[in-house]
Order: structure tokens, then sequence, then C-alpha cells
């Protein structure tokens, strides 16, 4: 990853901070890496990794597919092009109506409990229904990313797969899973294909869908895939963070310093909440210097009234750190945007992307009107 530095200092110019970027060109080349790894396959992008709507209508235009989880990520996803056929929907706290509007939307529709899969089935007879299962499955990451082992909320238990095929009486479209999210090893996609491929078989289901959550590169763990499932027509994968991690700058000012050892920046977690929630680390890298401060570690605090309102540590940036210094946070393409709040009265920030060395705005910053537009 190079840091387009005078594209950074450009966009933080025209729009001010905090501002996320968004390089399409890259996202586009890393969701095609998927492509080029699976011939055939649906590459249906996360969108909850990164909904910046330049994104999403570059990636349905360049034809791929979108994993969306409820009603409004799924008008997003129809919004920016996808055609339906290319959809699939996901969600474990679905309604009933939420099921029900998006098979008859014409996406592929996964049921994650027995109770899901009744609503499909009663409300339709038609429809692409597919069965997201729990594989009982641990995997290397972070407590709060592992979706995949036998305890964890998600999928249908493997022992609930006879009722559930008996309710569904045909074929599932699709026979899948998600294992967690931030994934190195390609180890356990191994695993994971091996259980699918064999509950394909058992089922008669049509695609395969091994979901998202890969942190390694797209052929290391393509080639884990093929080996256990060779015709890779038949899966379907839905990356986020390997397509947008990369292709994602936070852009942020110094706004005061306190000499103790903190540089208290215009974004925090209220912009950024992964350093936060998960412990995770985040490149900083100073784009145009401030006031001068003292060579030291510094710890990157936000504005938010809360002690753990960090964005990084042991940070060492030069004597130009100080106030007006303006800061690139990188690998912010996945869930930093989209997991911004409003906490503290914060607006969420403005969007731009770049596309074809060309920069633009995608969504301008939020304004008190926005956040007050909505009372009664
Ligand atoms: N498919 C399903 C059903 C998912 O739940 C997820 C992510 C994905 C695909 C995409 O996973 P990815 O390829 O992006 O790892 N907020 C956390 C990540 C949570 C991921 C949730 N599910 C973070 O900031 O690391």
């Amino acid at each position: 990853m190079t840091l387009p530095r005078e594209i950074l200092v450009e966009a933080a110019a025209r729009w001010g901070t905090p501002l996320y970027v968004t390089d399409l060109d890259l996202a586009a080349d890393r969701a095609g890496a998927w492509r080029a790894a699976l011939p055939g396959a649906l590459v249906a992008y996360a969108v909850k990794a990164n909904p910046d709507p330049a994104l999403l209508r570059r990636l349905a235009a360049d034809g791929f597919g979108f994993e969306v989880v409820g009603p409004v990520e799924l008008a997003l996803a129809l919004r920016a092009g996808c055609a339906p056929e290319r959809i699939v929907v996901n969600g474990v706290g679905q309604t009933d109506a939420d099921l029900s509007a998006a098979l008859a939307a014409g996406a592929l529709v996964n049921a994650e409990s027995v109770g899901a899969l009744a609503a499909l089935v009663d409300g339709s007879t038609a429809g692409r229904i597919g069965l997201r299962i729990n594989p009982g499955l641990d995997a290397d990451t972070h407590p709060h990313l592992a979706t995949g082992s036998a305890a964890a909320k998600f999928g249908i238990a493997l022992d609930e797969l006879p009722e559930a095929l008996e309710l569904l009486a045909r074929p599932p479209a699709s026979i899948g899973a998600h294992i967690g999210s931030a994934i190195a090893d390609p180890e356990p996609f191994g695993r994971l294909a091996a259980l699918l491929a064999s509950l394909a078989e058992r089922t008669g289901a049509e695609r395969i869908d091994l979901g998202g959550g890969f942190a390694g590169e797209p052929e290391a763990v393509a080639s884990v895939m093929r080996g256990h499932i060779p015709q890779t027509d038949r899966l379907i994968v839905e990356p986020g963070r390997s397509v947008v991690a990369d292709a994602g700058w936070l852009l942020t000012r110094v706004v005061r310093v306190q000499a103790r050892g903190h540089l208290v920046a215009d974004a925090g977690m209220t912009e950024l909440l992964r350093p936060m929630l998960y412990g995770a680390t985040h490149p900083v890298f100073l784009l145009a210097p401030g006031a001068h401060v003292a060579e030291r570690a510094w710890t990157l605090s936000g504005p938010i009234c809360e002690a753990g309102d960090l964005l990084a540590t042991e940070l060492r940036l030069g004597s130009g750190a100080g106030e007006g210094a303006l800061l690139a946070i990188g690998e912010v393409g996945a869930y930093g945007l989209a997991m911004a709040s409003g906490y503290n009265g914060r607006l969420r920030p403005a969007q731009a992307v770049i596309e074809h060395g060309e920069l633009r705005l995608s969504r301008r910053r939020e304004t008190i009107e926005d956040v007050v537009g909505r009372d009664a």
C-alpha cells in the first residue's frame, strides 16, 4: 500500500477533516483478484464493510454482486444498479417482512435459523432460498469476529439440518456459512469448503457459499477452496475487508496537544471505532506538518469524552505533529466509515472517492439540520 500523499492533501483542502477517502480503482482491482482466482464464481462484496455509494456503483458496474444484511443494505445494492440475481441476503435477526420482501426482490435469501426458514417457506413457494449453517468451526481471530463456532448465534445447526430440509421440501438454492472476519490463515476455509462440499452433495444445493472473512491473498484462499470444490462456478464468496480495507484513508487534523503525550485529533472513536473495540492497529502518516512539538511517542486521541477514545499509540511522527498537522490513517476502508456514530453530537464525516486518478465527493458531511431533521 503506497500513500497517495498529494491527492489526500488535496482532498483535505477541498472538503475538510475528518474525511474518508476511498480509492475505487484499488477496490475494484481487489474484487477482480477474487474473480480471477475463482472463475465463474459469484463475488458478492459485503456491503457492511463500506457502503460508500460511489463504491457500490463502481462494483455493480464492474459486474460484482453484493452480500447484504437487511432491507436497507438491500435497497442500497439495488440503488447502486446491482441485478437482484447477484445479491445475497444474510441476517440473523430479519423479520418475516424483511425476509419475504428480499425474496420478492429476486435476491438469494439465506435462512439462518429454522424459524426464518419457516417464515420464508410460508411467505412464498417461489424464490431462491439458501441455508446458512453453523459449521461449528473455530478460526483464529478476535472473539467478537468469530461467527462460525458452535455457540455463536449464526446459522442453522447441523443437527437441525434434517428438519430444515424437510421444511424446505426442495434442494436449497445455496448452502453456506460465514466463519468470521480478519482470518489470515487459509486453512479454516479449506475445512469449511470440505464440509460444505459434502453438505451440497447431501442436500442437492445448487451453489456453495463460503462467506467472507478473508485477510489473506485471494489466490491463497481460493486455491485451498478449489482443492475441495473444483467447479468454481458453483461458488459464492462474500469478501468485504479484503476488497476495501487497503483502499480507504481517514484524514484528520491535530486540534490540540497535551504535552504529557496526547495529540488530540478531530477524529476519534466516532469515526474509527476499531482501535477501541478490537484493539486494532492502523498505520498513521503525517501528510502535512503543523506546529512544532517535541519528538516523542504520542497517543493519537479523539475528541470524545471517553478515556478509551484512542486511535493509535506509540506514534512517532517527527517534530511537525502539533496543532494543525494533517494525518492520514490507513487500512480503514473496511469497517471504518461503516461503523461511524453520532455519539457526543458528532456529525458523520464527508466521503470522497478517487476514480481514474480523479477526486470527487461521494457524500457530503452530515449537518446539524440532518441530525434534527427527524425530530417530531
Ligand atoms: N458475509 C457475512 C455473512 C458477514 O457477516 C461478513 C462480515 C462478511 C461476509 C464479510 O466479512 P469480511 O470479508 O469483511 O471479513 N466490524 C468488524 C468486522 C465484522 C464483520 C462482520 N461480518 C471489524 O471492524 O473488523
